[in-house]
């Protein structure tokens, strides 16, 4: 088939052409953002956990695709070990003032307006002024303590406040949340827990997205964390979700699929979204004709194949050292895809005690190849690696 026409998006981000199988959490969206808007009320903040590829980042965009239309005042920031969460935050949220300012009467952003250019001028020391797309009158003594966990939880009321009175919501995206420093973990739980205790909590909803590991990560940081969130894992496709990711795009096309074509495709992929994007993407470039063929499946699923070891095992794989190896093999062939115990894996490595793998352990973790599901368990952060691994 003709490679320009081809519909399908393999990836880190990218939008796919059906977003299969996430009806539930879209709908429940609906429902937070209808009670934001007619009744000025907020509900709880989401967080949503996944492995690699199971399409986070596509969902944070797909819920802030359908507030910023509706004039939200909206912030998105991936979360990096390198920059402190608190200034990525601050700079997202001058862009979302600037819009605002734009979408808004500007006499009734004011009060917001102010107090965030206090907030702001405090992060950023170096910096004496901001613009914020209209003239403000600096609000001082409400944001601008100096301490980032109660000034954020002041500037997400004043958010709250200004939302309400606009017949809006706020929502603050943070992506890799997993990659913020604990201090910045522990800022984000305390604001979150503020705006949800008035008598109407207010319309600011906070989604953080990251790995499996982060409901533990926010629960180590205050330990209310465990309730403060609607956890929402984000998992594998269902087979039915994973059949009109894959059907849907070439239908689009006015391109079909031969049913055992379609069902060699379907075992390929898993229900693993990433992989069926690329399944998709080089089946549909090795096809011949339309329909597609389970040739045309076996053909274009061993590039497929070829593209997932090189795009994503093997990278992972050359960044682990000879030590960190063994503990990957033994993670492979104790578990396959599931998780295992450390004590496991001592045996498994032929060491002598659950100490003598904590610096492997550790540097993995360090690296994103493995995490912790829990206390003394190891797991692949990347759906299919332990295929991989296997094949070493
Ligand atoms: N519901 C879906 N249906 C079909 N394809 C999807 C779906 N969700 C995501 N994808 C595709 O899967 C790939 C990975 O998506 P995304 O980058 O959002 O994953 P992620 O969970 O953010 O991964 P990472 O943890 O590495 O950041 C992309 O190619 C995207 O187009
Ligand atoms: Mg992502």
């Amino acid at each position: 088939m003709d490679p320009a026409t081809n519909p399908y998006r393999p990836g880190a981000g990218r939008r796919p052409p059906v977003l299969a199988g996430r009806e539930p959490i879209l709908d429940a969206f609906s429902t937070v953002r209808r009670r934001a808007e007619e009744l000025g009320e907020g509900d709880r903040s989401w967080v949503l956990n996944g492995l690699r590829g199971v399409g986070k980042t596509v969902l944070l965009n797909e819920l802030l695709g359908q507030v910023t239309q509706r004039g939200w005042i909206t912030a998105k920031v991936e979360a990096t070990s390198s920059t402190p969460l608190s200034l990525s935050l601050s700079q997202a949220l001058v862009r979302a003032m600037r819009t605002a300012t734009g979408q808004h009467p500007v006499p009734r952003l004011r009060r917001l307006l102010g107090v965030f250019e206090a907030f702001y001028l405090k992060l950023n020391t170096a910096t004496q002024t901001v613009s914020l797309g209209a003239d403000v009158d600096l609000v001082k003594g409400i944001a601008d303590t100096g301490r980032f966990a109660d000034d954020l939880a002041a500037l997400f009321e004043v958010l709250g406040e200004t939302a309400v009175d606009l017949g809006i919501g706020t929502l603050i995206l943070v992506d890799e949340l997993q990659e913020a420093a604990p201090s910045d973990l522990t800022a984000v739980n305390t604001a979150v827990h503020q705006i949800g205790q008035g008598a109407t909590p207010l319309p600011v909803m906070f989604v953080g997205a990251g790995l499996p590991s982060l409901p533990a990560q926010l629960a180590d940081a205050t330990s209310y964390a465990e309730r403060l969130y609607d956890y929402r894992p984000i998992g594998l496709l269902s087979a039915d979700a994973a059949r009109t990711a894959l059907l849907g795009p070439s239908a689009e096309r006015g391109v079909g699929w031969e049913p055992d074509a379609l069902d060699q495709a379907l075992a390929i992929a898993g229900g693993y979204p990433y992989f069926i994007q690329a399944v998709g993407k080089h089946v549909w470039d090795a096809a011949v004709t339309d329909p597609i063929t389970a040739d045309d499946v076996s053909v274009g699923g061993e590039s497929a194949r070829r593209e997932v070891d090189e795009g994503l095992y093997r990278s992972r794989w050359e960044r682990a050292t000879p030590a960190q190896r063994d503990v990957l093999r033994a993670l492979a062939t104790t578990g396959g895809e599931a998780a295992v115990a450390m004590s496991d894996l001592v045996v498994a490595t032929g060491k002598r005690r659950v100490s003598d793998l904590s610096v492997a352990r550790n540097e993995l973790i360090k690296k994103g190849l493995v995490y912790a599901p829990e206390r003394g368990v190891l797991a692949f952060t990347v759906p299919g690696m332990s295929g991989f691994v296997t094949r070493q």
